[in-house]
């Protein structure tokens, strides 16, 4: 018994050495990238070199000159990242290139590109509460885009910024804060690789589509248009100003209004008390 477990802490010694070496070759020089790696589920799986390429092979503690050359890439590009993935998730990578975001990423604006939706050295399984992609936390994920004015303000995208604040109005969400399970969040609604604008015919939110997107299973089965029509998702669309809130913009020129408007009664008030007492004396 006592040899048995023996040997069985020699293994386990053995083995969790050998993971760790995968990576302690950058350790010395990244510490912090290893240790975020060491959390994800990558870790155990990958090395740095899967990504990076470059050489982790040490010898005795010696670490290789080749280390961060060879085939090594150090900072990829939001559109050269994409390369890093697609060798191990070539699925994900071929339906995330049909959708809107791949498309404009590569005509150069910021976005998603994989990592921004699922981190980079920290990634974890989309059924890991602490996912960036798990059901609770996906609505911040996208929002982290989608309800930015500086980087989606009507001007430069086009696109209004006010989803997540409409969808937080939305029954689905009070539902899913409350802890009910297989609500809609996002990406049930618009797919998560493949999310295309609502004019394009193969999209998820398409109206044509809208009866076999609501109808999935588990979700509205046998919706029909009429139960469609009958609630909107993203119902109220703010309208910005050089990236300031219309109704702000509003609420201030009301408040500047008032301000003015007591400003001046208040002089009118104190003009008429002293020329009142410049009268008096006179007399
Ligand atoms: C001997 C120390 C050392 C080791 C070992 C090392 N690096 Fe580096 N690494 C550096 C230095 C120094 C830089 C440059 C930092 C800078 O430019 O800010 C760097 C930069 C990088 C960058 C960023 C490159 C860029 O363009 O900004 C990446 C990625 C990187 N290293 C990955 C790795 C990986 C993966 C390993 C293991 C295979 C590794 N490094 C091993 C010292 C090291
Ligand atoms: C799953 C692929 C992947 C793996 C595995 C990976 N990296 Fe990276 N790494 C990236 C990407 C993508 C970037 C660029 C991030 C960006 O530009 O925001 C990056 C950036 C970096 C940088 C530049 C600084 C930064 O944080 O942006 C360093 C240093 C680095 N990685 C080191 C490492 C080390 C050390 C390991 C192993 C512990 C490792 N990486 C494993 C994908 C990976
Ligand atoms: C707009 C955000 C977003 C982008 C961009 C994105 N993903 Fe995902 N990805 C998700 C979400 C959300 C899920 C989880 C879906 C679920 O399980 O409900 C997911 C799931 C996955 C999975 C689990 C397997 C699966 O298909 O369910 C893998 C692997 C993956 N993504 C890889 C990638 C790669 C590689 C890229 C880039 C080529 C990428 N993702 C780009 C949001 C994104
Ligand atoms: C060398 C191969 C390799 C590379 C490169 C790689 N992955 Fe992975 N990835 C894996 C493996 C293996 C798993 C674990 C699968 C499992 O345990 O079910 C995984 C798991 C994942 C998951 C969790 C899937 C789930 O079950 O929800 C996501 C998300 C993911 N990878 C995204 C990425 C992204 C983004 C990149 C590029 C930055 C990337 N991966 C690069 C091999 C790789
Ligand atoms: C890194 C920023 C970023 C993140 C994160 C992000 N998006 Fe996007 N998204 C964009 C940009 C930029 C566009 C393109 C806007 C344009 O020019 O049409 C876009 C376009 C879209 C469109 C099409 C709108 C249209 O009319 O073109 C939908 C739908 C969408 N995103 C949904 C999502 C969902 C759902 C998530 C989360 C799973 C998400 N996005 C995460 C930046 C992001
Ligand atoms: C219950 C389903 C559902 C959910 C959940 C949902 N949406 Fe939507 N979304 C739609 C529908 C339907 C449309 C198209 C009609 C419209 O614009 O209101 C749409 C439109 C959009 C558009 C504009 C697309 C275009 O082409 O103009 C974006 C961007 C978007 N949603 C992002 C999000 C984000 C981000 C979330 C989560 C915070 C989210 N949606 C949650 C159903 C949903």
């Amino acid at each position: 018994m006592t040899i048995l477990v023996s040997i069985g802490v020699l293994f386990l010694t053995v083995a969790s050495a050998q993971d760790k070496s995968a990576d302690e070759s950058c350790f010395h020089c990244h510490p912090a990238q290893v240790t975020e790696f060491q959390g994800s589920i990558h870790y155990n799986k990958n090395t740095c070199a899967d990504c990076h390429g470059g050489d982790i092979n040490i010898s005795g503690d010696v670490i290789s000159i080749n280390v961060m050359h060879l085939n090594f890439t150090g900072k990829p590009s939001p559109v050269q990242l994409t390369d890093f993935c697609a060798k191990c998730h070539p699925n994900s990578t071929s339906a995330y290139k049909e959708g809107i975001h791949w498309q404009k990423l590569k005509e150069g604006r910021l976005a998603a590109s994989c990592t921004d939706c699922h981190g980079t050295h920290n990634i974890l399984a989309s059924n890991n509460p602490n996912s960036s992609t798990y059901s609770t936390n996906v609505p911040y994920t996208c929002a982290k885009c989608h309800e930015n004015q500086t980087k989606m303000q009507a001007l430069y995208y086009g696109i209004s910024t006010d989803r997540f604040d409409t969808y937080k109005n939305s029954y689905h969400y009070r539902a899913l804060i409350s802890g009910e399970k297989g609500v809609a969040t996002c990406p049930d609604c618009h797919e998560y690789h493949d999310i295309r604008p609502a004019s394009d015919p193969k999209s998820a939110v398409n109206p044509a589509n809208l009866p076999s997107t609501c109808g999935k299973k588990g979700c509205h089965e046998g919706a029909n248009n009429v139960y469609i029509s009958g609630g909107k998702i993203h119902e109220t669309q703010s309208v910005y100003l050089l990236s300031i809130d219309a109704k702000r913009l509003v609420t201030y020129f009301y408040i500047i209004m008032i301000l003015f408007e007591l400003a001046f009664t208040m002089g009118l008030i104190f003009l008429g008390i002293t020329s009142n007492f410049e009268i008096r004396r006179r007399h």
